[in-house]
Formats: structure tokens, sequence, C-alpha cells
């Protein structure tokens, strides 16, 4: 069938599997393109699917010749309706990794739950032994939790008092002013259930107990902090909350790996459009800023660009892994270097609706919304019947 976008507010309901495809041969090119990183061999990526997660498994296998186990929540195709992106990025990689003799499965289900913590255990069991990285990169609204049933949702607010600020509707390009009221005790501590460090502590516990870390195994988790102008609904808010919790349980967790010489980080990104990304409020139009910026400087990164630097500048150098005065890596020091905020600070309060084309990269922000999906993607005939009915070749 003909596929085309059908969008409903920041989300696509639609995706094409050539687009994806093109978009992870991009990724798979980019990285060989860095030459090769003394890293690691077997991986779990735990968001595997798309944005950073995806990155960190394209970098794994083509960075370092990894064999990798994915894990992530995606919809089937079914007869006349696409899948999800995930699904056709994670089918897109595993035929190709698979085609260049990678070892490359993956479990399609919710990583909060025992099931599938146990179906992935027993995966790396029988076929690779044990894992040597373990990334985590979750992004989900909520978490029913493994041991009460209990369903979390988080939320997207700040703490203490109301929140006003612009935002950018980036279909439409209207610029508005929106109003958020403070979190309560409850939503905080709901938001910090299902994007704080519980999980991760969860998944790297039972790996450990089950004897599938490596000596030496190392496990990342990726967080944010961004500017100023989104400090009161990031990272002062709810979301930054559950970052905090999340970037307090590397420490525990480098401490339940000591005997095995492992050991947790957290790695700070830089803000991208993402699936994530563009459901928070006011990120949007300071992405679209931001974008402008780096582009002109020559900064801009996308994810691929971003974890394959952070393994080969970062993590698997012959040098102590550099990290910051709270124990985190940093890759967002080109976001946050003084002269691209200073620029964010001085275009954002003359941004507005008529201002915004020539002020910021709406452009590319919308661009990168529908490459998301495989849509708007170079190379790609559009016109063409695309078949949806797409396997992931290392689904188990
Ligand atoms: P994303 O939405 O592209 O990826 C989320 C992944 O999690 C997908 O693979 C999805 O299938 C999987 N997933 C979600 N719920 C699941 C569940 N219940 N069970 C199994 N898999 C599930 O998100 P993105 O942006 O790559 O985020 C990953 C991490 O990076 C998050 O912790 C996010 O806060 C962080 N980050 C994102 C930044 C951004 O600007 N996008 C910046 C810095 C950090
Ligand atoms: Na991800």
């Amino acid at each position: 069938m003909i596929i085309t976008p059908r969008t409903r507010g920041f989300i696509c309901l639609t995706a094409h599997p050539e687009g994806c495809a093109q978009n992870v041969q991009n990724q798979i090119s980019y990285v060989k393109e860095q030459g090769t990183i003394d890293g690691p061999k077997k991986v779990l990526v735990i968001g595997s699917s798309t944005g950073f997660g995806l990155a960190s498994r394209i970098t794994s296998t083509y960075g370092a010749g990894a064999g990798t186990i994915g894990v992530y929540f995606e919809k089937p195709p079914a007869p006349g309706k696409t899948a999800s992106a995930g699904w056709y990025n994670t089918a897109a990689f595993e035929t190709q990794a698979i085609k260049d003799g990678f070892y490359a499965k993956s479990l399609n289900g919710d990583a909060f739950s025992d099931e599938i913590k146990q179906k992935t255990f027993d995966l790396i069991r029988e076929d690779l032994g044990q894992v040597d990285l373990v990334i985590y990169s979750l992004a989900s609204p909520r978490r029913t939790h493994p041991k009460t049933g209990e369903v979390f949702n988080s939320v997207l607010k700040p703490i203490g008092e109301t929140f006003t600020n612009k935002t950018v509707d980036f279909h439409t390009g209207i610029v508005s002013e929106i109003s958020i009221p403070p979190a309560n005790e409850e939503e905080m501590a709901n938001t910090i259930a299902v994007m704080g460090g519980e999980d991760w502590e969860f998944w790297i516990e039972g790996l450990k107990e089950a004897g599938l870390l490596a000596d030496g195994a190392i496990t990342v988790a990726y967080s944010y902090i961004g500017p100023a102008v989104t400090e009161a609904v990031y990272r002062k808010g709810t979301i930054g909350g559950a970052k905090d919790h999340l970037e307090k349980t590397a420490f525990t967790l480098t401490d339940k790996l000591k005997d095995i010489n492992g050991k947790a980080y957290v790695s700070v990104n830089k803000a991208l459009v993402t699936q994530a990304s563009s459901a928070i409020p006011v990120i949007p139009l300071y992405i679209s800023l931001l974008y402008k910026i780096m582009k002109e400087k020559g900064l801009h990164e996308g994810c691929i660009e971003q974890i394959e630097r952070l393994f080969s500048e970062h993590l698997y150098t012959s040098n102590e892994v550099p990290v910051d005065e709270k124990g985190r890596i940093r890759i967002d020091d080109l976001e946050l270097r003084a002269d691209v905020q200073e620029k964010v600070a001085e275009l954002w309060p003359q941004a507005t609706t008529e201002s915004l084309d020539t002020m910021a990269d709406l452009n590319g922000y919308k661009k990168d919304f529908f490459n998301l999906f495989g849509f708007e993607v170079a190379g790609v005939d559009y016109e063409k019947d695309s078949d949806e009915m797409v396997e992931i070749p290392g689904l188990s």
C-alpha cells in the first residue's frame, strides 16, 4: 500500500518501512565511517528500537562488532495497518546485522515486567552466556509495577508553582503561552516510579543474581539537564525529580557491581527530536532555536553522532571515563556551551509566530519529527507501494 503520515498532535499513527530502513542504513554508514571502537562484545539494550537506544545498538554492532539483544515495546503490523516505527527500525537493523554476520535478537514486550526480564535473562544465558554492556534507554509515560501491579503515570509538571512560558505547535509554527500547574506529591512520586531508577536497578540486580554480567561489565542510562528556559518544567520539575533518582541509582548500582568490577554510569545527552521529547511542553520551541544555533556553529549532532561519541570518546578509551562533579558523563557539552546558551537566551524573548521562520529551525524540527516515522527521508520513493507486513528476523 501507499503509506502517508497520519499525525495526531505529537504522535504519528503510521510509519514507513522503507523510510525507517533508510534511517537505519544512514546510521550504520555513519558509524562505519568513524572507524572501530575497542568496545563491548555482548550488549543488552533496553529500549533499543528508536532514539538513543537504537543508536546504542547500532554503535555497539557497527562500531565495536558486538552481538546485541534488544528489548522494546512496539506495535507489529496488521494487514492494511502499519507497524510502529520502532518495529520497522528493528527489522531493518536485525536484517542487516544478521546478513553481516552479527548476532542480533530481540524481545517485544513490557520491559518493566518480570516476564520480559526473565525471557531476556533466558535468552542471554542460552545464546551469549553473559553481557558486558547494558544500555538502559526506556522512555515511557507509564509503568505497571512488577511486584504490586500498581500502574503509575508520569506527568510533566513544575514543582511548587505554576510555570508559564512559550511553546510552539511545531506543525503550525504557532507560538503561544502555556501555563502548567504544579504537580502534587503523588504525581511527583508517580513520575519517579516511571522514569526514575527503580526499574534499572531491578534489571541490573536480576542480571547479576543470574550470573549474566561479565566481569567488568558496565551499564549506562540516559539523562537530560537542558537550559534555563526549560528548567522549571524539566530539570526542576517532575521529570527532573525522576532523573535525579536515576542518577542516584547509578551510585547504588556501582556499589552492587563492585565484586565483578562493574560500573554504572549516567550519560547526560543532548536535546533531540524523538518520540519522547516531542511530548514535552516548551522543549520543541527550545529545540527549534537550538538546532538553528548549533547548525550555524557546525555543532549539531543527532542520536547516532551523540552515541558514537559516547562510546569512542568517553566509555571505551584507554583513559578513565571522564565525569562531572556528580559522577555523570556529559555529552551535552556542546548544547550547554556558553556561546550556544547565550544565543538561546537572547532569542527566546524574541520568538513569536512571525519571527520563528527566520529565527528558528522549525523546518529542521519538523523534518526530524517526520523522519522518526520514516517519512521525508532522502532517497525513499513514497509513491511506490510498500509492504507493511515486515517481520523482525531476530524476534524471540
Ligand atoms: P524514544 O521514545 O525514542 O525511545 C524509547 C524506547 O523505549 C523505545 O525503544 C521504546 O520501544 C522503548 N519502550 C518504551 N516503553 C517500553 C516498555 N514498557 N517496555 C519496553 N520498551 C519500552 O526515547 P529517547 O528520546 O531515545 O529516550 C531514551 C532515554 O534518553 C530516556 O531516558 C530519555 O529521557 C533520555 N534522553 C532523551 C533526550 C531527548 O532529547 N530525546 C535527551 C537526553 C536524554
Ligand atoms: Na531509546
